[in-house]
This record gives C-alpha cells, sequence and structure tokens, in this order.
C-alpha cells in the first residue's frame, strides 16, 4: 500500500492553560480592526472582558457582536455580517463554541465575498480567502477551531446545511483548556462525545484511491495516514480524560487532555471527513431538536457494529489507544462510557418517534457525501434496518 496523506490546519495553533493572554500580541501582528463573535453569554463574562482588554492595549479597534445563536440560523449570520460592514473589520475572532466559531466564519466569509450563506452551501463553493479568522473555542467538542466547516440551520430546510471549504480554516487557533472549566458536566459531555465520534468516525472512515488532486477535488478525502495520527491520538486524549472532566470539572489535567482531544479530532475529521453517524443525526436532530453531540454519539456504537466486520484492524488500534484488551472490547467500552456520561443509549431515548424511523433513513440515505465516506456501504434497506436497531437499542441485529 502506498502512503497517502492530506494535512489542513491553522496556519498557528496555540494549545495550553494561559494561552489566551497571547491574544492581543498575536492579533496585533495581523489587524487593526477586530470583531469579536460571541454570544450573549459569554460577552459580560470576565474572560471575554480581558480578552478586549488585550486588544485594546495593543492598539486594535474593537468592535464585540454577540448575536450568536445556538446552530447558527443563516439569517443572523447575514445580520451579523451586515452589521458589522461599517465597522471595516480587517480581523475576525470567534470566542465561544462551535455555534459562535460556525458564526464568525460566516460572517468573514459574508464580510470577504458578499452575497448570503446560501450561495456557499457545499463544499469547495468559497471563492478565495477569507478576511483572517482568529478561533478561541470555549467548549472542547466540535474541533471547529481548526475545520474547514462552518454548520449552519436554515429555516427553508428540515436539515443543517454546511459550508465547507479550505478558506474557512482559521488563520490561528487559540486552544485554552481554562476557557472549558466552566462548563456544566452536561455539556462537558455532549460537546467531548462529539469529539470522541469525530475521531472515531475520521478513524474508521473510507480509504481512497490517492490519485493526484484529490485533496484539491475534496474537501474530505477519507481515512488517510495524517488523520489517522490525530485520530487515535485523540482517541486515547478523549478515552482518559471525558469521564473524569465530567465529574469533576475542575479536574485541570482531565479539561486539558479533553481539550486537546477534541482539536485533534477536528484535524482528523477536518480532512477525513465522518460518515455514516453524522448523516443519521442530521435528520433525527431536525426531529428531536437535541444536540448535535448527543445525537452522534448515540448512534455511533450502531454505525460501528455495522462497520466492523470490515474494519478489524480499525478496531484493534482503538483498542490500543484507548487501553482496552482487544478488538471485541471497543464497542462495549464505548457503550458502557457513553452511559456513565449520560449519553441516551438509543433514538427512543433520544426522543425520536417510532414513526418516523422511514423518514430518518430516507433522509439520512440523501447525504451521499456522508454516506459514501463510510467503510462499508449501505443501502436504503440496510439504513433502514441500521436506523430501527439505533430505535430499538438493539445492535444483535447489525451484525
Ligand atoms: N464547524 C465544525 O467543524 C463543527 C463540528 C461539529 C459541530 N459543529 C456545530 O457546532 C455547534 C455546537 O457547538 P457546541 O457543542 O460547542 O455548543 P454551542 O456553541 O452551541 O454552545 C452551547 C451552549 O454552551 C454555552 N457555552 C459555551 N462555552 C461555555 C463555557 N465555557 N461555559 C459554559 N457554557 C458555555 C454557550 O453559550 C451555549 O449556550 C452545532 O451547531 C454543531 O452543528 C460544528
Amino acid at each position: 500500500m502506498n502512503l497517502f496523506g492530506t494535512l489542513r490546519a491553522p496556519r498557528e495553533l496555540l494549545f495550553g492553560a494561559g494561552q489566551r493572554h497571547a491574544l492581543g500580541s498575536i492579533a496585533a501582528r495581523i489587524g487593526r480592526r477586530a470583531l469579536i463573535v460571541t454570544d450573549t453569554r459569554l460577552a459580560a463574562d470576565a474572560d471575554l472582558l480581558s480578552l478586549v482588554r488585550q486588544l485594546d492595549e495593543a492598539g486594535l479597534a474593537v468592535m464585540v457582536d454577540s448575536s450568536t445563536l445556538p446552530d447558527v440560523p443563516v439569517d443572523s449570520a447575514m445580520s451579523s455580517s451586515v452589521g458589522a460592514r461599517s465597522f471595516e473589520p480587517d480581523l475576525v475572532i470567534g470566542v465561544g463554541g462551535g455555534s459562535c466559531l460556525d458564526m464568525a466564519k460566516c460572517v468573514a466569509l459574508l464580510l470577504t465575498h458578499g452575497g448570503q450563506p446560501q450561495d456557499y452551501y457545499g463544499e469547495h463553493t468559497v471563492p478565495g480567502p477569507v478576511i483572517p479568522l482568529i478561533a478561541i473555542p470555549t467548549t472542547a467538542g466540535t474541533g471547529s477551531e481548526v475545520t474547514p466547516v462552518a454548520v449552519l440551520s436554515d429555516a427553508e430546510r428540515s436539515l443543517k446545511v454546511g459550508i465547507s471549504s479550505p478558506h474557512l480554516i482559521p488563520t490561528v487557533s487559540i486552544c485554552d483548556p481554562e476557557l472549558t472549566l466552566s462548563c456544566p458536566p452536561r455539556l462537558t459531555a455532549i460537546a467531548g462525545a462529539d469529539a470522541l465520534t469525530h475521531a472515531i468516525e475520521a478513524f474508521t472512515a473510507i480509504r481512497r484511491d490517492p490519485v493526484p488532486g484529490i485533496s484539491q477535488q475534496r474537501v474530505f478525502v477519507g481515512k488517510n495516514e495524517l488523520s489517522d495520527h490525530f485520530a487515535l491520538s485523540a482517541i486515547a486524549l478523549l478515552w482518559q480524560g471525558l469521564e473524569s472532566a465530567c465529574r469533576n470539572g475542575a479536574d485541570h489535567a482531565a479539561r486539558e487532555k479533553v481539550m486537546l482531544g477534541s482539536t485533534l479530532a477536528g484535524l482528523a475529521f477536518g480532512v477525513a471527513g465522518t460518515a455514516a453517524a453524522h448523516a443519521i443525526q442530521y435528520p433525527v436532530g431536525a426531529l428531536t431538536h437535541t444536540a448535535h453531540g448527543l445525537g452522534v454519539a448515540c448512534l455511533m456504537p450502531y454505525v460501528m457494529t455495522w462497520n466492523a466486520p470490515l474494519m478489524r484492524d480499525e478496531l484493534g488500534r482503538i483498542a490500543q489507544a484507548a487501553g482496552l484488551d482487544g478488538p471485541d472490547e471497543v464497542i462495549p467500552a464505548l457503550v458502557s462510557l457513553f452511559a456513565r456520561i449520560g449519553i441516551p443509549g438509543t433514538l427512543r431515548d433520544l426522543g425520536l418517534e417510532e414513526e418516523r424511523i422511514d423518514w430518518v433513513a430516507e433522509q439520512s440515505s440523501g447525504i451521499t457525501r456522508l454516506i459514501q465516506n463510510n467503510p462499508r456501504p449501505l443501502n436504503p434497506k440496510e439504513m433502514r434496518n441500521l436506523v430501527a436497531a439505533a430505535y430499538r437499542g438493539d445492535r444483535s441485529c447489525l451484525n
């Protein structure tokens, strides 16, 4: 087998407790007029005020937009970019969870290239670089601080939409685990389970023929040597730290592991892509209005069971990373870890109604970008079977 890898990442990535205090000097090298994109909770937070002070002291003009809403409705991104235009920012700084970072990406895109978010749905539709972006995550989960994706919700579509382009990868990411100390246990669990799912889906994604130019044709190229490297490290860190971070939010060592794991998982799935668990979560999330991380994590063990016959080797390497005895232990251990941190075990527990199983299966099968990234093909009948199994909590019918 020829070795093949793709790595796309911020130009500079800082990780570590206290690294947020470097914002002023970093921003001063990049711009003069900084637009901070955040939400109302963070806008009043002492940490955010201290970031604004650093920018002031470094001589930057600052505008704070705290209008980010969960899951980023497209209209909110549009009005935020319109509101910021007269300020003429030359730097956008996203501070917050995945929603704030995705909003910041979208606002930087609209300020640079105009139009509306709908013009850029899909892959490789962003025509060129965007205004420099600094991403400062305050949750440890989405990996948005390093990924080429902004996820939005569009009232005219039942499923969430994505804008995927390497131009949306932030210029600089500052990952300071101290910013996650305030995350309550449930948010820590949901975000961390999202990250672990990213790492597993990236590590078990399909391996494509690495024809020259594949990384220019596709944003998500499938599993490769470099994404594997980040995915396995992420799995090890998250497996070690997630439960402790949920049990004791003040456990700094656990917070560090979970945040480093989520960022590495972002580096992995940002090129490899995700697969069937994410495809099924899109319609499930639309119907149950539950957090993205809850849905993908609930689905992951069912998708892994379906994929297991084709990923014996990967399961063995995940077992090693997680400190388990062998490939057969991985799925039961994941089920148990997720149960201990409060992830629902079935789609029924997540609030899905039984009569919507067919709709979920149909919609998931339609998300071909993600289904084609799954290592084991899933035809519509097999998809229905998988969704029904996840609804009932019965993995035995998937072997
Ligand atoms: N761009 C990507 O690569 C990518 C990947 C996965 C998911 N996503 C998207 O990210 C979004 C989810 O992001 P998320 O899970 O980070 O949640 P979020 O950003 O929606 O935030 C959830 C809540 O947590 C609060 N919060 C954030 N940081 C906090 C902190 N330190 N302490 C206390 N509360 C805090 C927020 O104010 C908000 O109320 C979804 O829209 C999802 O689709 C994006």
